[in-house]
């Protein structure tokens, strides 16, 4: 009798402590999973009950603990809306599904979260939509399209920020946002967009933000808002992939603007290189540069752009007192979920430091995403089957006093790497 009723009181404390959907798990999936997996998302399922959930809780367990969901590239520094489970998070849902997934008391699973329809920031000065809707078939590669959007900009603006709302989740992988002030996207454009994989096709292509699954409206820093140009085409940039349906799709965005000039600038510090000439089956091809920053600035984003073969980003500063920070480290990278990060905090630099970009590409056949089997060398370009080397970093010069002395550095930079013949990058 004691024996049983110990044995009872252990599955009591056991079960009491155990691991349940509705007291831990579906809090975790709602944060961190539900922006995606929901329906109409952009995941294949929706992780919003617990019987969506409780089938797959293997595969949740699996591809949690190797961190390959959420999806999130950089391992370090910490960026602004990192999607990344926390070890406490991981060690929970995978002991939810080795204890067989309970759901535990159904009443008390907290309500899943709810995604509004509307603008997040509420109505827009000025809204556009791709001018008509583009089909994507059922199958076939993936597609990058630019559409230019009907929108009349009569004066310049400043812009505090921007929202993108996909037309179809099922198929708009991400979305980036240009404004051309050459008209040649204009020119490509004959009514339903443009293939433009990598970049947009033009120069300069400044980018005025993007949207990826799960992402927040992208603000400007409030004393940095982004120059809109009078008369500019805004050019919207989509990754469609293919959903297994015909589908169609007409994305929209929305921008904001302020009245408040900008009381400092951010400037772009464009490493990179067009000399990429990998061969065949090479699995550690390096592209590198560096420029060495005459001014003290804070660093408050950076977008790394590659395609396919490449493996590893590295960015980082080394310091005059001999110190290095890194700014960026992706052991991984994916083309599919690339996007600009922005610093957590600023990160400053004093003058004199030196930024590096190290770049690895992985030209075998040992890598999965290797487009070729069997490998073919590689040369830099913009299509998919070249490859591209950019590390953009958006820096504020800390005395605006300084701005002009890091724009001179840059052209000068500039000039050096196009050895004054031309722009390639
Ligand atoms: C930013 C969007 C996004 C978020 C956030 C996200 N997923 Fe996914 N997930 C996807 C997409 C898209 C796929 C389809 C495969 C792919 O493209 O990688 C996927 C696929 C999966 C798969 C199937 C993998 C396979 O090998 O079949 C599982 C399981 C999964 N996600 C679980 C999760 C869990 C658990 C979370 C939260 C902890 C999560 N995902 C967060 C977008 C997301």
């Amino acid at each position: 009798m004691v024996v049983h009723l110990l044995g009872w009181l252990a599955a009591f404390w056991a079960g009491g402590a155990s691991v349940t959907y509705s007291h831990d798990v579906a809090a975790i999936l709602y944060r961190n999973c539900a922006s995606c997996h929901r329906p109409g998302g952009v995941a294949p399922f929706s992780l919003l009950t617990y019987q969506e959930t409780a089938k797959r809780a293997g595969l949740i367990a699996a591809v949690s603990s190797k961190r390959s969901m959420p999806p999130w590239l950089p391992v370090a520094p910490h960026f602004q809306e990192e999607r990344r489970l926390s070890d406490a998070e991981i060690a929970t849902v995978t002991r939810w599904a080795a204890e067989g997934a309970p759901e535990g008391n159904s009443a008390a699973t907290p309500a899943p979260p709810h995604f509004p329809e509307g603008w997040q920031l509420g109505p827009p000065d000025l809204e556009a939509q791709m001018p008509a809707a583009y089909d994507v078939p059922a199958d076939g590669p993936d597609q990058y399209r630019c559409f230019v959007l009907p929108s009349q900009i009569p004066r310049d603006r400043w812009v505090r920020a921007v929202d993108m709302r996909p037309g179809n989740s099922r198929v708009v992988h991400h979305a980036l946002l240009f404004q051309d002030i050459t008209g040649s996207a204009r020119q490509r454009d004959t009514g339903s967009g443009y293939e433009c994989f990598g970049t947009p096709g033009f120069l300069p292509a400044r980018g005025l933000g993007g949207w990826t699954p799960g992402s927040l409206p992208f603000r400007a820093p409030d004393d940095i808002p982004i120059l809109l140009h009078a008369a500019a085409d805004l050019v919207l940039q989509v990754h469609y992939h293919p959903s297994g349906k015909p589908e169609t799709d007409r994305t929209a965005m929305a921008l904001y603007f302020t009245d408040r000039k900008p009381t400092r600038h951010a400037l772009d510090i464009p490493l990179g290189s067009s000399r990429i000439d990998i061969p065949a089956g090479d699995a550690i091809y390096k592209v590198t540069d560096h420029f060495t920053i005459p001014v003290a600035v804070d660093a408050i984003g950076i977008n790394p752009h590659a395609h396919y073969i490449c493996k590893d980003m590295l960015g980082y500063a080394a310091l005059p007192n001999g110190t290095r920070r890194i700014l960026i480290h992706i052991p991984d990278w994916n083309f599919s979920w690339q996007q600009e990060y922005l610093y957590a905090a600023p990160v400053r630099l004093p003058a004199g430091t030196d930024v590096v970009m190290e770049f690895t590409y992985d030209n075998s056949d040992a890598n999965p995403r290797n487009p070729n089997h069997p490998p073919k060398r590689v040369l830099w370009g913009p299509s998919t089957t070249d490859e591209m080397a950019g590390l953009h970093i958006a820096v504020v010069p800390v005395h605006t006093d300084d701005e002009d002395d890091l724009a001179a550095a840059l052209w000068g930079k500039m000039i050096r790497a196009t050895g004054g013949g031309g722009l390639r990058k």
